[in-house]
């Protein structure tokens, strides 16, 4: 992988940006993966005046993950949020953009209709991902496999208080998902790694030069080809 240290999470904001402009302007119908949590917003809060002036009316876009049994009207769905902090500021079409459908009607097959529509959209060409202090990608908890595809999983219960934050208590954070498999996250052409804070560090150490081992997921990327990791001092203290 190329690692690259910045001096701070706007700094990888505008990097990140900046390879996703020359992607657009190369690619005007480009599969953009997204991601939702609050590493990637300097991302996308860096593409709204880059993006600007640049035609995105056919770019494509397919989020990671999205909680089970959570409305999806409610305003931390992944739905609600990658529609807001992506597909309005950014002017994408919505009907390009997907999450994966995490209502319980029909989540047998959800998975499985995910895989196809990324597949018949011709892959990813750039996916965008954070890193759980516990090692996740997507929400693909330790022990999940290389292999897998988009299927439903259990939260640990780190993730869980970690991501409180966005709920009035932890009680209020579903306890399921629906996310990309890290087989589905290999398969697209770039992986873009972004991770900030002293939090991530164990976990951006382990991904990048620990045992690729499904006890830390984030390793899968030792993986695949073409991997961009871009995080900040205190989230690369670990690293040798
Ligand atoms: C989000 C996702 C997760 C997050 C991870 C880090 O779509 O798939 O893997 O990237 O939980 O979350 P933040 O960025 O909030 O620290």
């Amino acid at each position: 992988a190329e690692i690259v240290i910045v001096p701070d999470a706007a700094t990888a904001g505008g990097l990140v940006a900046d390879e996703i402009v020359r992607l657009v302007r190369a690619r005007p119908d480009a599969v953009l993966g997204l991601a939702t949590g609050s590493t990637p917003l300097p991302v996308y809060e860096a593409l709204r005046p880059r993006l600007a002036g640049i035609d995105v009316s056919r770019v494509r876009g397919f989020a990671l993950d999205e909680y089970v049994g959570i409305a999806a009207d409610h305003p931390e769905s992944y739905r609600s949020v990658i529609h807001r902090e992506v597909v309005e500021p950014l002017g994408l079409d919505p009907a390009l953009v997907r999450v994966p459908d995490g209502s319980l009607d029909g989540i047998e097959h959800a998975g499985d209709d995910y895989e196809r529509a990324i597949e018949a959209a011709g892959g990813v060409d750039l996916q965008i991902l954070g890193v759980g202090t516990d090692g996740h990608i997507g929400f693909n908890e330790p022990g999940s496999s290389f292999g897998s595809l988009t299927r439903v999983k259990t939260l640990t219960e780190q993730t869980r208080e970690d991501n409180a934050r966005f709920f009035d208590s932890v009680d209020d954070v579903p306890r399921h998902c629906i996310t990309q498999g890290l087989g589905t996250i290999l398969r697209a052409r770039h992986l873009v790694l972004l991770a900030f804070g002293s939090g991530k560090a164990a976990a951006v150490a382990g991904a990048v030069e620990g045992p690729v081992t499904a006890s830390l997921p984030g390793s899968a990327i030792q993986l695949h080809p073409h991997v961009t990791v871009v995080v900040d001092e205190a989230a690369a203290a670990q690293l040798r």
